[in-house]
């Protein structure tokens, strides 16, 4: 269908169903040749439609979408995602966008999809079938050489930055690497799926679910399957809520971090709440992970009522991270990113004794098992603290979670002092 065919369109429906709030409708018309480009006409109706409208995605149609999209000017937007949109399978075609060889216009080309702009709503598809964003990330997966961690020039999928904005049945299957980059205040994440469970052992590497950096934000009623955090709370968020969610394949669980990677900025998190969610062979399932030398103030974060069925290390925080590979010259340990009134709370089920750790080692020792002594993998809880003041008003309430082999459950406390954390329970 040819674009001019759009503004009839959008007037048509405008006329017929457009709503007080959303007064332009604006179908985005799909090619009727499969192996067309749909990206450039996207990219119109987003610029023609960036403002009170409602943008559809049509159901039962394949966009392919060759090239990013961005729509950085969105305000008052609801975007429904009916269709399916596919992204290139070809590796090096979205490699040349990456890169920059292939320029896309007003893209940095590290970003597939952009969206920015107050109220922007992005609805999905209650359908199994539809609304899923196909990235075929499985031949990037493979073509990571052995001991690799990701080939190079992965675009992001996703960024949604908005105000009073959400996003519902947000669907992703096989995404290369990041799925989304969320940032903004006030919004609501619920009834996200996100696939990226391998077919065979070569591992989804960096396939976080959502990297939020963003105040007033909850994320419900959602399902992760990847390789890397379901979710990772970073600087500049306070008051993020993640709730009935089930996480699993090889997820690298509810991360607070990575913090304090720049040793001359000050990190700033508060009010961070996990619960209700269940865990499935996962490497860790509450995770703090902050950079040595780092600089910042973390402030009431819980993780409550959680079940984990085989997770490696259930309850981990680390203060004091630093990369082992890096060449880079040593950091100085100058600083730390404190935390104060952490609470975990009701935790039950099963630690991975027998087959501790996943496909993302790629080195000796294993990345997550550097810096530790040599684990019994009974350890359901481990705390690093940097220094002897640098964690503070800890609690640990009703941690069962019991090991695959069924012996006791122990811990790993280093620098948690009884004076400044006087209800830490098992440490
Ligand atoms: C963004 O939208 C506003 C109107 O809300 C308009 O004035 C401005 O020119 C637009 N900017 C771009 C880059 O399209
Ligand atoms: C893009 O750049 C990366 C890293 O510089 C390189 O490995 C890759 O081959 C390049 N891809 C293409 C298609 O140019
Ligand atoms: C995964 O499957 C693909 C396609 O069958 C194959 O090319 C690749 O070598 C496999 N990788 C591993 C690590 O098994
Ligand atoms: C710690 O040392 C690093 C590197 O010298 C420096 O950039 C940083 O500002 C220092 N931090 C503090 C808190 O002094
Ligand atoms: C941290 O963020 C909170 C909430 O936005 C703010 O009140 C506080 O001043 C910030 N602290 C620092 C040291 O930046
Ligand atoms: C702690 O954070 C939670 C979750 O964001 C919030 O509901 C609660 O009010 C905060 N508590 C305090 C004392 O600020
Ligand atoms: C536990 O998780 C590991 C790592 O993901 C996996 O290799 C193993 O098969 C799982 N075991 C069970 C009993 O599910
Ligand atoms: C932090 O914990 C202390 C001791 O449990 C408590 O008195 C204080 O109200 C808590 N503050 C917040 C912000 O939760
Ligand atoms: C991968 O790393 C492991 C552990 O460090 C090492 O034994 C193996 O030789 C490496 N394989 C390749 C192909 O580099
Ligand atoms: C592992 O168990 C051995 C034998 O009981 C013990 O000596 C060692 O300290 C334990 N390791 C850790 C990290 O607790
Ligand atoms: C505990 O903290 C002190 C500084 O307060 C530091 O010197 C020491 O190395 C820390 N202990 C461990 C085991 O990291």
């Amino acid at each position: 269908m040819l674009l001019s065919h759009v503004p009839v369109f959008a007037l048509l429906f405008g006329l017929t169903f457009g709503s007080p709030k959303r007064p332009h409708r604006c179908v985005i018309p799909c090619s009727k040749d499969q192996t067309a480009d749909d990206s450039q006409t996207v990219n119109r109706v987003f610029a023609q439609c960036a403002h009170d409208s409602v943008i559809i995605f049509e159901e039962g149609a394949d966009y392919n979408i060759f090239k990013p999209i961005s729509a950085t000017n969105l305000s008052n937007v609801e975007i429904q995602v009916k269709g399916n949109l596919h992204l290139p399978q070809s590796i090096a075609q979205i490699q040349r966008i990456v890169n920059g060889t292939d320029r896309v216009p007003n893209t940095d080309g590290h970003t597939w999809f952009t969206f920015s702009g107050p109220q922007i709503d992005y609805v999905g598809s209650e359908d199994i079938n539809s609304g899923w964003i196909y990235s075929y990330g499985q031949a990037w997966w493979d073509a990571n050489p052995a001991n690799g961690t990701g080939i190079a020039s992965r675009p992001h999928l996703m960024s949604f930055q908005t105000t009073d904005g959400s996003m519902k049945y947000f669907k992703s299957r096989k995404p290369i690497a990041w799925n989304v980059k969320l940032k903004g205040d006030n919004i609501d994440i619920s009834h996200a799926f996100i696939d990226a469970e391998s077919d065979n052992e070569s591992f989804p590497f960096n396939t976080d679910g959502f990297d939020v950096s963003a105040t007033n934000v909850r994320v419900t009623d959602s399902v992760f399957y990847n390789g890397d955090d379901a979710i990772a709370v970073s600087d500049g968020s306070h008051n993020v809520v993640f709730k009935h969610n089930t996480i699993g394949f090889q997820s690298h669980g509810m991360s607070i971090g990575s913090l304090g990677s720049n040793p001359k900025s000050f990190n700033n998190v508060s009010d961070i709440h996990f619960e209700d969610v269940t865990v499935i062979n996962a490497i860790y399932a509450a995770r703090f992970k902050s950079w040595i030398g780092g600089q910042g103030l973390v402030k009431n974060v819980s993780w409550k009522n959680i079940r984990v069925y085989n997770v490696t290390f259930p309850i981990f925080v680390t203060q004091s991270y630093f990369n082992q590979g890096s060449t880079q010259t040593p950091r100085v340990n100058n600083a730390s990113v404190v935390m104060e009134n952490f609470t975990w709370e009701d935790f039950t089920g099963t630690l991975n004794t027998y087959h501790p750790g996943d496909g993302s080692c790629t080195s000796d020792p294993c990345w997550y098992d550097a810096g530790l002594p040599s684990l019994n993998h009974t350890e359901s809880v481990i705390i690093q603290c940097n220094t002897a003041s640098s964690c503070k008003d800890f609690k640990l309430k009703n941690i069962q979670v019991i090991p695959q082999s069924l012996a006791k459950p122990t811990a790993i406390c280093v620098n948690a002092t009884a004076e400044l954390n006087p209800h830490l329970g098992v440490c």
